[in-house]
């Protein structure tokens, strides 16, 4: 058998990393195994994973009951592009589990997710215009990869692409405002809609309210869920706590 040393053949990987996400060289390393909250390095360093998969490896690495139901369902095929007998089952748990959940679509990952979610609130509302806080990280679409550096400049809310490659006119369907500022932010929208000539209850009606997962960089604290369950009509600018 032909084996491939990982080392040697990094380059075939653009930017040798996953997505966007890559660690500075002096602390990159190489991953041949997780466990539970483990990883080990093929250096053979243990690492406690902090990152789990960006989200997915909630309960760990290689959990048995998770390797066990993935062993007996590979044998009977795993990739079928057509409804399945699997996915309404499982459609029927997360809606049960998920008090919002009224209807369970499956995705590849968090990038596609929202990606859908974008085009979805854009048909139901009609309307192109999205707006994102500065530094949270929804995924490496054109949409989402946007207002990822602060360092990028302050001109709020113009949306300055993260990657080479991103048409303008996909830039200017989205607005950047600063993170953890209610009053800028709330500023920004009264200005874009009286500019476009509608109401802020009326764009507020169409907001998402800011999910747990609002980005790996940072936490909901508690004030803000309850100013949150207090307030369900209100723009979702509930406060968040960086943990960076
Ligand atoms: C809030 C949020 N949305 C989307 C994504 C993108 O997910 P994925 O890396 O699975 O594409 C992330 C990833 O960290 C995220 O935190």
């Amino acid at each position: 058998m032909i084996t491939y040393p990982a080392t040697a053949h990094a380059e075939l990987i653009p930017g040798n990393c996953f997505g966007t996400f890559k660690l500075p060289d002096e602390v990159a390393f190489v991953t041949d195994r997780g466990e539970g909250s483990n990883l080990w390095t093929t250096d053979g360093r243990r690492l406690i994973d902090f990152v789990l998969g960006s989200g997915p490896m909630m309960i760990g690495h290689a959990h048995p009951r998770v390797v066990s139901a993935i062993q007996e369902q590979a044998v009977r095929g795993t990739t079928f592009y057509a409804m399945n007998d699997v996915a309404p089952r499982l459609a029927a748990r997360i809606a049960d589990m998920v008090p919002c959940a009224e209807a369970v679509k499956f995705v590849g990952d968090g990038a596609e997710a929202t990606f859908y979610s974008l085009r979805l609130a854009r048909a139901f509302t009609g309307r192109d215009l999205v707006l994102k806080f500065e530094g949270a990280y929804h995924g490496h679409h054109d949409y989402a990869l946007h207002g990822l550096n602060p360092a990028h400049g302050t001109n709020y809310p113009v949306a300055r692409p993260d990657s080479a490659g991103i048409p303008g006119e996909v830039s200017s369907t989205i607005l950047v405002a600063p993170y953890n500022d209610l009053e800028t932010t709330t500023q920004l929208i009264n200005r874009c809609c009286h500019d476009r000539g509608f109401s802020p209850a009326s764009a507020a009606s169409a907001a998402t309210p800011a999910p747990c997962s609002f980005s790996t960089k940072s936490s909901l604290d508690s004030a803000s869920r309850s100013e949150a369950g207090r307030k369900p009509s209100e723009w979702s600018l509930i406060s968040v706590r960086s943990v960076r």
